[in-house]
């Protein structure tokens, strides 16, 4: 069983980023092939990797429930849809990728659910990484539809409102138990010195269940490369926001 890595927080505060950013060290330390997974309904992990869009576990569990008995081939559901997301795996040079996209739509899913965690957790069994970009909230892993996550990154950036979201999180981590084995704190979008937030900042965070592991700097480089549409995975080893995600992946011994 490989070690698997997820990324939560509230909307907009760097998530998928910060998997474009993992990603990028992972790679460059000969940590490939790893499975990336888009698990958010709005998805963009791709762009970010710079591969276009798959089809999606969600398209593929509406085929098969549209179809009911009527599989083709002879085949039974299992094996149908097993193949079906065997097929949208999008493979690139150092990664595969996976799209999740959209969650059900009214109706009992209970029975394609059931077969796709099944599914997904024998696939990701043949990676030794596995990263997942999540929507914001902790929907999927409280659904317990993903699989148990070996490091949860929980990223706020250094406002108010998106600390705040940190302690329903600690909640949601908390009622997983041993499902999440360790949880990082990880504040983004830092402009300058940590030590230079606004005090009223750093009380809140002093005031957080968890301490933050990593700072990640406001970097240029990366805000030029998402405006030019270049894929964040492709960033220089010494642009700052790089050079924390990588150190954050060492420190806590992902990376040796
Ligand atoms: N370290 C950073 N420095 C500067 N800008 C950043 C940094 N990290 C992320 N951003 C910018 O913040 C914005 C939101 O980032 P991102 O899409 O990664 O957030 P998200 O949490 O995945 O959002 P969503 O909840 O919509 O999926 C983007 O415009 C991105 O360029
Ligand atoms: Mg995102």
């Amino acid at each position: 069983m490989g070690t698997t890595l997820a990324v939560a927080g509230k909307g907009g505060v760097g998530k998928t980023s910060f998997t474009a950013l993992a990603i990028a060290a992972l790679i460059k330390a000969g940590k490939s092939p790893l499975l990336a997974i888009d698990a958010d309904s709005n998805s963009n992990l791709h762009e970010v990797l710079g591969i276009r869009e798959p089809r999606s576990v969600g398209c593929i569990r509406e085929d098969a429930r549209s179809m009911g008995d009527d599989i083709p081939g002879g085949m039974t559901k299992d094996r149908f849809m097993e193949y079906q997301i065997q097929a949208s795996i999008e493979e690139a040079k150092h990664f595969d990728f996976l799209s999740m996209g959209r969650p059900e739509g009214p109706g009992c899913y209970c029975m394609a659910n059931n077969i796709l965690r099944e599914i997904i957790a024998r696939l990701t069994s043949n990676y030794s990484l596995v990263v997942i970009d999540n929507e914001a909230g902790m929907e999927h892993l409280s659904r317990r539809t993903d699989e148990d996550v070996d490091h949860l990154f929980v990223i706020s950036d250094p406002a108010p409102r998106s600390l705040r979201t940190i302690g329903r999180i600690v909640e949601l981590v908390k009622e997983l138990g041993s499902r999440v084995r360790h949880s990082h704190l990880v504040i983004s979008r830092v402009n300058g010195s940590p030590d230079h937030l606004p005090e009223s900042i750093r009380k809140q965070i002093e005031s957080l269940p968890y301490s933050p592991e990593s700072y990640i700097p406001y970097d240029e480089v990366l805000v030029n490369m998402d405006l030019e549409g270049q894929p964040l995975v492709k960033i220089p080893s010494d642009a700052p926001s790089f050079m924390a995600v990588n150190k954050l992946l060492h420190d806590i011994g992902i990376l040796p």
